[in-house]
């Protein structure tokens, strides 16, 4: 793996309009990352020509900019399979999120193939939008959701995952990168496990695509799905891959215009993959701009990327580990992470610690990060969360420890 040294991250700030904002009398220090990422000049280009030049619904128009549009949207697909590794455009579909993702297969699938004695497999560290969507589906089919435990040390139990893996397994759902402990799954291990069950696996990658390469085939996803919010694209946009065999096999989950082939007063026939899940107007803007966000991130190159958060996330956990009252949340230093640490004071509430990093100009998230139940089991409401993306600097963790310090001073 290249050295994060490689990153020329100055240039790569100059390319981010947004990073020489001042919050208060400070210098706005970015650490939301895993919520949403900011926006380079390229792809807040490819929105604003968008719309001054070639702005028309898709698929339908025969005029001139109706074509160049299509054209853009249908090409964003490619690009978004080709950075994946999926086989081709019928197996990317356009949702609003990683959300909607999630929903899409679980009531397509779920819904019509799940029954009573099924066995829905998600982890302790899901998403509330893979573990409330699994759990509903779940309950309106008879299934049982079954997790699959988190150490100590923040890692999935695999001799646990190998124990309730079985032959009632139809699907499992599961976290590449954890949005709170920053850990990264064995998802390739955990397919072959469940597909030796003839189950399927969905795979959440919303925290995976965005700093570290992915290959659908070389994990053996039948899906997975993420944001393109969180990977310098534009907000209103999200990836659901799907095996075309899987895709072809599934009915709809939205009906209306764009998805259908032929209708008639009587019955109505679907379009072909990847546009039969994609009904109405879809995000088109936004496809374009996706599309030019990954041409950005692989312009630097997704290893490099995965090693620069690496390597802030370690720098983070020692400042962090050298204060006191600290409980830093995953894998322990050392341990290769996705680019985010979780953490609490022991004298200061999360959302204390947020609002007063916020004066010094720091944005951080708290709260239980759509992970309530996993925040039970670490045994506390909230956490404070820094994550880090591609134009984030160590003097920037510099920045959140100095403003750590004077919320501590506060409330000693
Ligand atoms: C692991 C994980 N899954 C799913 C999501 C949901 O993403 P979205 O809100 O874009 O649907 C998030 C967002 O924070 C996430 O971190």
């Amino acid at each position: 793996m290249p050295t994060a040294e490689e990153l020329d991250v100055e240039a790569i700030r100059a390319d981010f309009p947004v990073l020489d904002r001042r919050v208060g009398d400070s210098d706005l220090v970015y650490l939301d990352n895993a919520a949403t990422t900011q926006t380079p000049e390229p792809v807040i280009d490819a929105i604003t020509e968008y719309y001054r030049e070639y702005n028309a619904n898709v698929h339908r128009g025969l005029h001139q900019l109706s074509q160049e549009a299509s054209i853009a949207y249908e090409e964003a697909h490619d690009t978004v399979a080709e950075f994946i590794g999926a086989d081709g455009r019928e197996e990317v579909v356009f949702t609003a999120n990683t959300t909607m993702a999630e929903n899409l297969v679980a009531y397509a699938w779920g819904l019509n193939n799940l029954e009573p004695g099924d066995e829905v497999v998600l982890t302790q560290m899901e998403h509330h939008a893979s573990l409330v969507t699994w759990q509903q589906i779940a309950e309106r089919t008879g299934a049982t959701v079954r997790y699959i435990r988190v150490d100590d040390a923040g890692r999935l139990d695999m001799d646990h995952a190998r124990e309730i893996v079985g032959p009632d397994t139809a699907m499992a759902s599961i976290v590449h990168v954890s949005n709170v402990l920053g850990t990264i799954n064995p998802v390739a291990e955990l397919a072959d496990m469940v597909h030796e069950q003839d189950g399927l696996i969905f795979v959440d990658g919303a925290q995976a695509v965005p700093n570290r390469p992915v290959d659908v085939a070389a994990i053996d996803a039948d899906f997975y799905a993420f944001s393109g919010h969180k990977m310098a694209g534009p907000t209103g946009i999200g990836v659901l891959y799907g095996k075309e065999r899987l895709l072809e096999s599934m009915e709809p989950f939205l009906y209306g215009g764009e998805m259908i082939e032929k209708v008639t007063y009587e019955d109505s026939r679907w379009n072909e993959l990847p546009w039969k899940f994609e009904a109405g107007t879809p995000p088109i803007a936004q496809a374009v701009a996706l599309d030019r966000a990954i041409e950005y991130l692989e312009s630097i190159g997704m290893d490099r990327i995965a090693a620069h958060e690496n390597s802030i996330a370690q720098y983070a956990i020692e400042q962090l580990h050298a204060m006191e009252g600290v409980t830093v949340y995953g894998p322990p230093a050392g341990a290769e992470r996705g680019g985010l640490v979780a953490f609490s004071l022991d004298t200061v509430h999360a959302h204390d610690i947020a609002s007063i990093v916020n004066d010094h100009g720091v944005a951080i998230r708290a709260g239980d990060h759509c992970t309530q139940p996993l925040h039970d089991t670490l045994g506390i409401a909230a956490t404070a969360r820094a994550s880090f993306y591609v134009y984030n600097r160590r003097e920037e963790v510099d920045a959140l420890i100095e403003a750590l310090d004077a919320a501590r001073e506060i409330f000693a």
